[in-house]
């Protein structure tokens, strides 16, 4: 959980998007000690621009002494040397300035990692805590790069170490749609197969600079497709979990062997549908094959995307036909292939589109809801060490 420290009734609004629905807005020094001494799921603390900077010092020097873990970033109108000096002596992880947000994302990211580090957890992030979520259909052009892309690149700016993998081998389109120009893509892990560890990963990912997303991309010939054995498939997300927050996987329209392997590992599988018949089949198919291979119903978050297209077929319909419930609706919208087109993805391009605010709540109210929640639980085992007469 963030706490976000401001006088202004405006900031969380304003920086909802970069720090997540899990963020408590407080408004004064003696909210944000008490919630601090309350609260020891509190990872990271963002003090706003309206809050002096003497009082944000103060905060900073008292977090340093009594919660190490904690992360301090400061917003500041202006970035200038004395303020710098100031909040660094006392203990603030990072300055950024109050109008960039991607900035902020990356501090957050920054400081998540550190965090993780000081509460002893392997590579920043804790062993095979992060969180694998595999995008499926099996009908083409529903919208699986779409919504890989943008809960990925979303995951990614709220400052969560995400990694998108494509895995549509032969047709991968991850790196068109970011405008990535790769210099290495999966066919590379081949050669580290048995022996692939984070440094190897590394080699292999592509970063999204405006967003901070790390890709594994696909092979720039079609043909490699066929040589990338399913082991080094399987070894890579393995390597990956332990090293990412989320890892997103964007897969082809067919249950490939490893398509397979990747839902085998993930904790969530997004299955989509449109409004039309062969989609909605296809979808029935698909859960009957989980089903068959013992995949676990309650991983699968089901969303129908252009779900506001009026086609005859309607949500409820879908419903009846697949005996669940749709997670998340995603409307129809021109905006989408638009976005595309600019190569910057839509949660990036036009934040306030409702398919934006679609795939940021498929993002934080269905994915991101058990690692925060596995972060309280370790951190409620720890021992309250911010209580000092701080209220
Ligand atoms: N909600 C939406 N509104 C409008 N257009 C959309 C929406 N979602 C996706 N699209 C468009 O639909 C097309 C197919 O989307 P996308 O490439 O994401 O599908 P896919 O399932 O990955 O396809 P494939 O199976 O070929 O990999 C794209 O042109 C995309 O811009
Ligand atoms: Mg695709």
């Amino acid at each position: 959980m963030n706490i976000l420290w401001d006088s202004s009734p405006d900031a969380l609004e304003r920086f909802r998007f970069v720090l997540g629905p899990d963020t408590q807005a407080l408004d004064s020094a003696s909210m944000v000690a008490r919630v601090l001494h309350d609260n020891l799921g509190v990872q990271q603390v963002v003090i706003g621009p309206e809050v002096p900077l003497e009082q944000a010092c103060e905060l900073a020097e008292a977090a340093r002494l009594d919660r190490p873990e904690l992360g301090v970033i400061l917003l500041r109108s202006r970035v200038d040397v004395t303020t710098l000096g100031a909040a660094l002596r006392a203990g603030v992880r990072e300055v950024v300035a109050a109008d960039d947000q991607s900035a902020l994302g990356e501090a957050l990211r920054r400081s998540r990692e550190l965090t993780s580090r000081l509460l002893g957890h392997a590579g920043g992030v804790a062993k095979d805590t992060g969180k694998i979520v595999t995008v499926f259909s099996a009908k083409g052009g529903v919208g699986k790069t779409t919504l890989s892309t943008n809960v990925a690149v979303h995951l990614a700016s709220v400052g969560l170490k995400t990694l998108l993998v494509d895995l549509d081998l032969a047709f991968g389109d991850v790196a068109i749609s970011l405008q990535l120009l790769p210099a290495s893509s999966i066919f590379d892990a081949v050669a580290m197969s048995g022996h692939l560890d984070e440094s190897g990963l590394a080699q292999l990912v592509t970063r999204h600079e405006a967003s901070g997303l790390d890709v594994v991309c696909a092979p720039n010939d079609p043909g490699d497709a066929d040589r990338i054995p399913v082991n080094v498939v399987t070894e890579l997300l393995k390597v990956a979990r332990q090293n990412y927050d989320f890892v997103i996987v964007d897969t082809p329209p067919s249950f490939t062997e490893h398509v397979l392997a990747a839902c085998d590992i993930s904790a969530s599988l997004v299955l989509i549908a449109t409004l039309d018949i062969p989609a909605v089949k296809n979808l029935r198919v698909a859960m009957d094959t989980l089903d068959m291979l013992g995949s676990p119903k309650d991983a699968r978050i089901i969303v129908l995307n252009k779900a506001d297209t009026k086609v005859g077929l309607r949500p409820e319909d879908v419903v009846t036909a697949i005996k669940t419930p749709i997670a998340v609706n995603i409307p129809n919208s021109l905006a989408v292939p638009a976005s595309v087109n600019r190569g910057v993805p839509i949660v990036l391009d036009d934040p306030k589109n409702g398919v934006s605010v679609s795939i940021r709540h498929l993002a934080d109210a269905h994915l991101r809801e058990q690692v925060v929640g596995e972060a309280d639980d370790l951190q409620s085992t720890r021992k309250s060490l911010f209580s000092r007469g701080r209220r």
